[in-house]
């Protein structure tokens, strides 16, 4: 890595404000097990143009899409992601937990995720997980996957992490990609950080959200999106004071 590769290649154009004003949220996981590929499917179905999901590095340095650190919650092993191959998590079932379970739904890959949301249109919230402690390595390796994935669109890829020094990172990398600045609540600089770093957006979240922050966000001109809402009455509320979007794992209920 380094100066071998032209990063500024990996540009972007305008930001496309989501149909609907939703995003979905793993796909539609309040409909179909988490993070899988019929989830994303079926986000599709809803008639979504953006979803969001989950990324993590395994121990081989491939990117899956899974939210926890672990297997436990939403397959039928056992497990730090980190600690386990690729190969081994593609023998998991990702979709017998739900109710109803859906067999036969593997972990998918970052790779296979995004060829999926080629076919289907669909813009992609990439959420990088599990960069804490490597952020800097975490950045340099998506950027790599996208260098390495030129069948890619950019212009329908947004990058996401709650740990900013990743976020940092790639846009040192990827001057022009849209990134979201994942947060959990507003503090006194976010709006100073979000200009600073060119991000796309402010995505926090809605029990941490205030008016105030919104009216200072929108002053700014940075589109502030909020995750996760699954009920129409503050979905209406939110929208109605001005936010960008929602993230939703229940796109049936908020679509009017
Ligand atoms: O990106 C919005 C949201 O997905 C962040 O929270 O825990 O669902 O990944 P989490
Ligand atoms: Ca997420």
């Amino acid at each position: 890595m380094g100066s071998k590769f032209n990063y500024a290649v990996l540009m972007n154009t305008t930001f496309n404000v989501p149909k609907h004003k939703l995003i979905g949220h793993r796909g539609v996981a309040g409909l179909r097990p988490e993070n899988t590929y019929c989830s994303f499917v079926y986000a599709s179905e809803l008639d979504l143009d953006w979803i969001e999901f989950d990324t993590l590095l395994t121990l081989d340095e491939k990117w899956v899409v899974m939210h926890d650190d672990t297997v436990d919650r939403t397959t039928n092993g056992y497990g730090l992601v980190r600690d386990m191959t690729l190969q081994e998590l593609e023998k998991l079932e990702a979709g017998l937990w739900f109710l109803p379970p859906y067999p036969g739904q593997k972990i998918p890959t970052l790779a296979g995720t995004l060829d999926m949301a080629r076919q289907l249109n669909l813009f992609c919230n990439i959420e990088i997980k599990g960069a804490d402690h490597t952020p800097e390595h975490h950045a340099l390796l998506i950027t790599q996957f996208l260098l390495d994935h030129s069948e890619v669109d950019l212009s329908k890829i947004m990058l996401s992490s709650f740990t900013l020094p990743c976020l940092i990172k790639i846009r040192e990398l990827m001057p022009l990609i849209q990134i979201g600045y994942l947060i959990e609540e507003f503090a006194a600089n976010t709006i100073t950080i979000a200009q600073l770093y060119n991000f796309s957006c402010i995505n926090c979240n809605v029990k941490k959200m205030t008016s105030e922050n919104l009216a200072a966000a929108t002053a700014a001109r940075i589109p502030v999106f909020l995750y996760t809402i699954n009920e129409p009455v503050i979905a209406k509320f939110w929208l109605s004071k001005g936010i960008a979007g929602i993230f939703t794992d229940r796109a049936d209920l908020l679509l009017i």
